[in-house]
């Protein structure tokens, strides 16, 4: 199976892939907006909304047409698929940036530069993965049905990495990503691979 294009290219096909259900809840949300319902959020007490697999196009229309500026952007994100023109869009709107698959579903776990640094940190793999994530500023939401990995997961806080460091896991970008193109998937789509 051939490469898939990045994430800056994905955002240009946009466009053209106008059935996807990230394109329908921006059109939904719009609909919102144009009929005044909006403001039920506000009076339901809802004081944060999130989205989830919203590419660039889709922030800057939720953002050019309403007043709602999420709180956070949560999309596929780990050291191989980093989507850095998104996350730095997310980023400058004041959105946070939420890590899907931060892990590479496992993936990501066994590149050099990770094992190494495990070593050099006497930490695991994912923790210096997930020590990575936070150390550039993304939230992370790493899944285990294995209690001992995610006692393991949650003490990657303590795993502090030096700007090299950082670096170092940051050049295992490949632009291969795990999960379908957003801007054409389906909802189920999204998450029966998950
Ligand atoms: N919004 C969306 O469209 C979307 C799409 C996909 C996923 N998500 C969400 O993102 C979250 C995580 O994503 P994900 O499950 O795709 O990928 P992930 O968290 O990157 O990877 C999960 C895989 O890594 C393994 N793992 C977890 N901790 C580990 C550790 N310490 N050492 C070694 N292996 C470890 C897990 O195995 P074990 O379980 O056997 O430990 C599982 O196979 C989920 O909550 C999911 O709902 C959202």
């Amino acid at each position: 199976m051939g490469k898939r294009q990045p994430d800056d290219s994905r955002a240009t096909r946009l466009g053209r892939a106008r059935g996807s259900t990230v394109e329908a809840v921006v059109r939904a949300v719009v609909v919102r907006r144009e009929s005044g319902r909006l403001g039920v959020l506000a009076a339901d007490g809802v004081r944060a909304i999130g989205v989830s697999n919203f590419l660039q196009d889709h922030l800057d229309t939720l953002l050019a047409e309403t007043t709602t500026v999420p709180a956070v952007n949560q999309f596929e994100l780990h050291p191989t698929f980093q989507q850095a023109a998104l996350s730095a869009k997310t980023r400058a709107h004041g959105i946070a940036v939420e890590a899907y698959s931060p892990l590479g579903r496992g993936t990501d776990l066994n590149a050099e530069a990770v094992t190494t640094l495990a070593q050099t940190h006497g930490a695991t793999p994912a923790q210096i993965v997930l020590g990575w994530h936070l150390g550039v500023g993304n939230i992370v939401i790493p899944k285990s049905v294995n209690a001992h990995r995610l006692r393991e997961n949650l003490a990657a806080s303590e795993v502090t990495l030096s700007q090299d460091e950082l670096d170092a896991i940051t050049a295992l970008e490949s632009g291969v990503p795990i999960a379908p193109d957003p801007a054409e998937a389906a909802f189920t789509q999204m998450y029966s691979s998950g």
